[in-house]
């Protein structure tokens, strides 16, 4: 009975495991692209470090990468060995048998490469936990959900999820949270700092080269954490000087009648209450300081690009773009939308 069950479902059973192999295979393969494909685009690679710190993370990442390819290949190689030129021989352990290669390959080499991998990151983070000189320039920087709002002591002024440094400098990043947890990353220059509440976390940031290197929170802290992102902004120590005298100064005057009218409508409306404009009597410090809004890379911590088109769209319904965020939907005039985003624009 048994038998003829067998022998009449072999080959439906043939067909099912045929099915669910190609099913496998197909979902590996899907897996694959996948995973290469989060590795493509432009978003900033640890693997491309352009300063010292992140050099030390990709130098300690590639280290691991090609221990890990040297075991496959070797533990590849003894299957192959024992599959093709052990086949059929009684291959049993017997007892009191010396088991020399168990003792070496299986435990005494894992060990020194262990030792070895753990000696090596000890090393990278005191290296990373180094402090940079007194006179280091300072840069505060405070995680709000969800942007980053930056200052630097002694200067009367702040802007959002951009900062400054000077080329081939180390620079220190003061961090503390308004909030919730987040994390500070560069991925090019600067492995993740957390930012604790109640604490005032220190790391660095050393750029080799020119160049505007993406950062992002690194630490899940509510929907819009993805909308987290900011820019540090590598350049000449004159240009450096000249961000930091724009981050001390009053923001630009009104040169047109819409950005005098825009100037007015922001200073007598709601924006106010949150938002300051240095110069203006705006000072609310609920969000961000808006005082070089024109001249940053985006809205909303890399939300969308900063145009004109998506800065009305913000002012009008930023629920719409960024769901979440603490500021509500503004009752503005749409007569006075355009004049609202032509003053802001102006500010650089
Ligand atoms: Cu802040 Cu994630």
């Amino acid at each position: 009975m048994d038998t003829t069950r067998e022998a009449t479902n072999a080959g439906p059973r043939r067909v099912r495991r045929r099915r669910r192999n190609g099913r496998v295979a197909r979902t590996t393969l899907l897996a694959g692209v996948f995973l290469l494909g989060g590795c493509a685009g432009d978003g900033p690679s640890a693997l491309d470090p352009a300063g010292s710190g992140a050099a030390r993370v990709a130098n300690l990442w590639w280290l691991l990468f090609w221990i890990s390819v040297a075991v496959f290949v070797e533990v590849m190689a003894l299957l192959v060995w024992a599959m093709v030129f052990r086949r059929g021989r009684d291959t049993r352990v017997r007892h009191g048998q010396p088991l020399r290669f168990v003792a070496v390959a299986g435990a005494g080499l894992p060990l020194v490469i262990l030792v070895a991998v753990y000696a090596a990151g000890l090393r990278d983070l005191a290296a990373l936990g180094e402090a940079p000189g007194p006179r280091a320039p300072t840069i505060e920087v405070t995680g709000h959900k969800w942007w980053w709002e930056v200052r630097v002591p002694g200067i009367d002024g702040a802007t959002a999820n951009e900062l400054h440094i000077p080329v081939g400098e180390r620079v220190r990043v003061r961090l503390h949270t308004a909030d919730v947890l987040h994390s500070f990353w560069v991925p090019q220059l600067m492995p993740k700092t957390d930012l604790i509440a109640g604490e005032v976390r220190e790391t660095w940031l050393q750029a080799e080269r020119a160049g505007r290197y993406r950062g992002q929170c690194a630490e899940y802290c509510g929907t819009q954490h993805a909308h987290m992102a900011f820019l540090v902004v590598a350049e000449p120590r004159a240009d450096f000087e000249a961000w930091l005298a724009r981050l001390g100064s009053t923001a630009r005057q009104p040169e047109t009648d819409a950005q005098r009218r825009g100037q007015q409508a922001f200073v007598q409306g709601t924006c106010a209450g949150c938002h300051a404009i240095r110069g203006t009597p705006a000072d609310g410090r609920i969000g961000p300081d808006l005082s070089d809004v024109g001249s940053r890379w985006s809205i909303g911590a890399g939300a969308v690009p900063n145009d004109g088109g998506h800065l009305g769209g913000w002012i009008a319904n930023p629920q719409t773009v960024k769901p979440g965020n603490n500021m509500p939907p503004q009752p503005v005039d749409a007569a006075r939308l355009p004049d609202l985003v032509a003053y802001l624009q102006s500010l650089k």
